[in-house]
């Protein structure tokens, strides 16, 4: 049995599903269901008994210590968290409360109840906090890529409060001797990502015919991994991981962000031509977000080499596949943009509640 927190958003959800294809060991799946929660995304574990979803709040110690008790874990992995940097510059109040008083609360209680622990459970559990790139800051145009090593210089709301939350992560493991790991990993892609982010959000503005709006000169460089092999990723450092030790996950395939709009554009060309020309004339440039990180790359050469693992996708292969989902699956996109699966959520825990 492994909780997961968080397995209802993009990143969660895509581990939890590949977790379960690949393995029949349960999974508790706590998350509070924000606006980026999304129990659709899930609809295939439905009824499927190895799959425990409880709707609640990092932040809630007792709900998270009953969790622990009841289902006796041996390890959990870590994604919940407010993680839309353009919401942080907005609104920093929930990433405070997520993302740092929630992973103090989360790691206090896990550290409470493996403290208990009988001494082979002890040592075999695992804390796995899923972090980012970005608290390492912005890289100059020829500096080299993220190593484990680059000092934190996290540079909006969003990405200091998840430097916060590795601090704490750390000094859990330096200071008690819960056993740890971090993982900080590029921008993900693919499958059920919200539509807000940069990829979902031009495939699914080009196919409505509206403007896809691109920051600045959209030369800020991010490295882009596919999510199943962010996955693939966790699943191998929380197999092999050495406790204390953080690992960074990427695809090596830096891009700016106008050829990744680029790139969608032609993909939507040759699967989904539009009528009158390319969708690369609905490329709108707007006014750049304010801080903008001009470039992540991440050094993945760690895990590579001590844990052997790599990207089973490129860059090319994984933007394919994700532009085909989209193109297959436009009720889930709809039922996103509408609200209706917020709705439905909202009305079936008043009546699970009643
Ligand atoms: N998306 C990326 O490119 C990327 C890259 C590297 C690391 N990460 C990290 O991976 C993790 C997951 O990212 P994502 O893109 O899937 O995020 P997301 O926003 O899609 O999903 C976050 C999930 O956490 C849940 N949640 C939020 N606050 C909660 C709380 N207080 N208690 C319980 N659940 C709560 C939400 O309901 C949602 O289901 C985050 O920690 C993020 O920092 C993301």
């Amino acid at each position: 049995m492994i909780l997961v927190t968080g397995g209802a958003g993009f990143i969660g959800a895509n581990f939890v599903l590949d977790w379960l294809a690949g393995s029949d060991e349960p999974v508790v799946n706590l998350d509070k269901l924000t606006y980026a929660g999304n129990m659709e995304t899930l609809a295939p574990l439905k009824g499927d008994p190895r799959h425990i979803f409880v709707r609640g709040d990092i932040g809630d110690s007792t709900l998270v210590a009953d969790l622990l008790a009841k289902h006796r874990p041996r390890a959990v992995v870590h994604f919940a968290a407010e993680s839309h940097v353009d919401r942080s510059i907005s609104d920093p109040e929930a990433f405070i409360q997520t993302n740092i008083v929630g992973t103090f609360r989360l790691l206090e209680a896990a550290r409470r109840y493996w403290s208990e622990l009988p001494a082979g459970e002890k040592s075999a559990f695992r804390f796995l906090q899923v972090s980012t790139d970005e608290v390492y800051g912005s890289l100059q145009p020829a500096d080299p890529a993220f190593s484990e090593t680059n000092r934190y210089e996290p540079n909006s709301p969003y990405s200091a409060s998840k430097a916060a939350s590795d601090h704490l992560t750390r000094a859990y493991h330096h200071t008690y001797g819960l056993p740890v790991l971090t993982t900080n990993c590029s921008n993900n892609y693919g499958p059920y990502h919200f539509p807000e982010k940069l990829i979902p959000l031009m495939i699914v503005n080009a196919l409505a015919g509206k403007p896809l709006p691109v920051y600045g000169d959209g030369q800020q460089v991010r490295d882009w991994l596919y999510v199943k092999d962010h996955c693939s990723g966790i699943r191998r450092v929380l197999e092999a991981g050495k406790p204390g030790e953080t690992y960074n996950i990427g695809g090596n395939n830096e891009k700016p962000n106008i050829d990744i709009v680029h790139a969608v554009c032609a993909l939507l060309d040759e699967l989904r031509p539009r009528a009158g020309g390319s969708y690369r004339e609905q490329v709108a440039f707007i006014k750049d977000r304010p801080g903008h990180d001009r470039r992540y790359a991440i050094d993945a050469s760690k895990m590579m080499r001590e844990l052997g693992w790599k990207p089973a996708d490129t860059f090319e292969t994984g933007i394919r596949k994700t532009v085909q989902w989209y193109l297959d699956n436009p009720e889930w996109v709809t039922h996103v943009q509408s609200g209706a699966y917020r709705d439905w959520v909202e009305a079936q825990y008043a009546t699970a509640a009643a």
